[in-house]
């Protein structure tokens, strides 16, 4: 049991250690505390409430909560602000702000005395954020999400952000809804503070953190406006205290093993394509590798349990009726390492052991009754992507998993953006549409731009889907049939960059194979008589200087290279 330094902890450097811890009793007691307050365990909580980001909008009642638990234990909370980030309020993208956030949380971590430290993520890339910051930075700490928001209504039927913002939107740009009730609908798709209610980026890392043993069992569901919501934070609170009593560091719980189940469940609650990226980069903070085979093994032998929005019909609240992640993780038992350790200090097989017994719900279906037989993420390789992409086959039309057609190319999102719903642009529904230069690097930040949208003119003629390829992400929002993540990416001369308008693409997600139908020497050709310039941005300054300098590949995370551990000694092992 190591014993809780307080105050004590990483004293700034005056020289003189008597003078450090007086001076640092001194300005805390500007703030009203008491000897007695002072000398206990000190528990951390990382703010992320901001008014841009509504999505943490119930992060002051859930402070409360977390300090109430935290006292009931004998412990001290002090909250403190980090960034927050909202999915729709970081230009240009949030993802290019996630390691600026997972650095600003880290270092605050390590500078402030705190002995662990509770963290209220929720929206897509903070809880990754802080799962990287946390990871790295070595104390005790545990994940509190702000759970997911209520549903709206629109003409009786049940609405949520954000796979019914596109969905209506697609409508909307068809002509078959009119400008009136697109805003009666802009009123009704976000119910309530709190995150996305289906299973978006938000969701799958709150799953995530929960299998991976990082946040309390039951944790991931409550929507945030609920008593549940509130209890769940004042337990977490408390358990933050008795992390610290047993010693409890991220690096007993993210273990290779850990990062297996979270794998499991991301493929079995058909999570977003942007979890496995994310999955990725906190793995990377350990130094544990995740491979893109053994990536593609695993969602082949694990099926979609969950019925949820995209890859569904429920939305989070039903999830959370149904039982939460304990109800998907007892139908993946055979399949997860139950031995793992979890931030309650009892293994994840005991947790569920203790967990609510199951009862009949149709949210979470049996293992031999899936939604899905496969996991949601297949893994394609092949000339067009040389070190992988990925397509969410379980939000995909069946027709389109094998196809072969012509390239419709846009060379960045300007281009497509000037001439995608030009009357006059050739394109058939039998195309495939192709978007470069939105990977980490070209976009920059990864923009969620994969998910493009299909031409106007064949969306009037009632076309809902085509093949769509890119460099880019999803939304874990959005469905359709898009190649995501193309690695190399264009923008570093990955053979997207060489692909034009009429070339022939064979897209084969049965073979996981994603080809170019251009020979070898064509293609030579074609980068030799179009050199790509790569010398960095002469007027890029400041945070973006670094992160295109640092950041890394999808495969690798986008973390950035100098964040990583030093060197990947670990791999995620395959359990077959
Ligand atoms: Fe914040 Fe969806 S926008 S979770
Ligand atoms: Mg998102």
């Amino acid at each position: 049991m190591s014993k809780p330094a307080g105050l004590r902890k990483g004293l700034t450097q005056y020289g003189d250690v008597g003078f450090s811890l007086f001076l640092r009793k001194a300005f805390i007691k500007g703030a009203g505390y008491t000897d007695d307050a002072l000398d206990r365990p000190i528990v951390g909580i990382a703010n992320t409430g901001s008014g841009f980001n509504p999505c943490h909008g119930n992060a002051p009642q859930l402070i409360e909560a977390v300090k109430r638990g935290v006292m009931l234990a004998g412990g001290i909370a002090i909250d403190f602000p980090t960034i927050s980030v909202h999915e729709s309020f970081a230009h240009p993208t949030s993802m290019f702000l996630r390691n600026l956030m997972s650095m600003d949380t880290e270092e605050m971590l390590r500078a402030q005395p705190m002995d662990a430290v509770v963290l209220i993520g929720g929206c897509d890339k903070t809880v990754p954020a802080q799962l990287m910051a946390a990871a790295s930075a070595g104390i005790p700490a545990i994940e509190l999400v702000t759970g997911p928001m209520l549903n709206g209504s629109h003409q009786g039927t049940r609405v949520g952000a954000c796979t019914d913002c596109r969905r209506y939107w697609a409508s909307y740009r068809a002509d078959e809804i009119d400008d009136a009730e697109i805003a009666q609908i802009n009123n009704q798709l976000v119910g309530s503070v709190g995150t996305c209610c289906v299973m978006g980026t938000a969701s799958t890392m709150a799953c995530i953190s929960e299998a991976l043993g990082m946040m309390l069992p039951g944790g991931a569901t409550p929507p945030a406006v609920t008593a549940d919501r509130a209890r769940i934070a004042e337990r977490t609170g408390t358990q933050a205290v008795a992390m610290i009593k047993a010693g409890l560091t991220p690096e007993r719980i993210l273990t290779p093993q850990a990062f297996e189940n979270a794998l499991r469940v991301l493929f079995a609650i058909g999570g977003s394509t942007n979890g496995l990226i994310h999955l990725t980069a906190v793995a990377g903070r350990m130094g544990i590798r995740v491979d893109l085979a053994q990536v593609d093994r695993m969602s082949a032998e694990t099926p979609v349990l969950l019925d949820l929005k995209p890859s569904g019909d429920h939305y989070m609240e039903d999830f959370h009726k149904a039982g939460g992640l304990a109800t998907v993780l007892r139908e993946l038992r055979p399949f997860l390492h139950l031995d793992a350790l979890t931030v309650t200090g009892r293994t994840l097989g005991e947790e569920l052991d203790a967990a609510a017994p199951a009862f009949p719900q149709d949210v979470v279906r049996k293992l031999d009754n899936p939604v899905y037989a496969q996991g949601g993420i297949a893994v394609l390789k092949g000339n067009l992507a040389p070190e992988g992409a990925i397509i969410k086959q379980s939000a995909a039309a069946p027709g389109l998993m094998a196809h072969e057609g012509r390239a419709v190319v846009f060379e960045n999102s300007e281009d497509l953006a000037a001439r995608l719903d030009d009357p006059d642009l050739d394109v058939r529904a039998d195309d495939i549409l192709v978007l470069k230069h939105i990977g980490p690097v070209g976009g920059p930040g990864m923009p969620e731009a994969g998910y493009i949208p299909i031409p106007k003119k064949l969306a009037r003629l009632g076309v809902k889907d085509m093949v769509r390829i890119s460099d880019g992400r999803m939304s874990g929002t959005a469905a359709g049939t898009i190649v995501l993540h193309v690695t190399p990416e264009a923008a570093l001369g990955g053979p997207l960059a060489w692909v034009r308008t009429g070339d022939r693409i064979k897209l084969d997600v049965p073979n996981r194979s994603l080809s170019l139908l251009v020979g070898d020497e064509e293609m030579a050709a074609r980068a030799a008589a179009q050199p790509m310039d790569r010398t960095p941005d002469p007027d890029a300054r400041g945070y973006r200087k670094l992160y295109l300098e640092c950041v890394l590949q999808a495969d690798k995370g986008c973390d950035f290279d100098f964040l990583q551990a030093p060197h990947m000694t670990r791999s995620v092992p395959g359990a077959s």
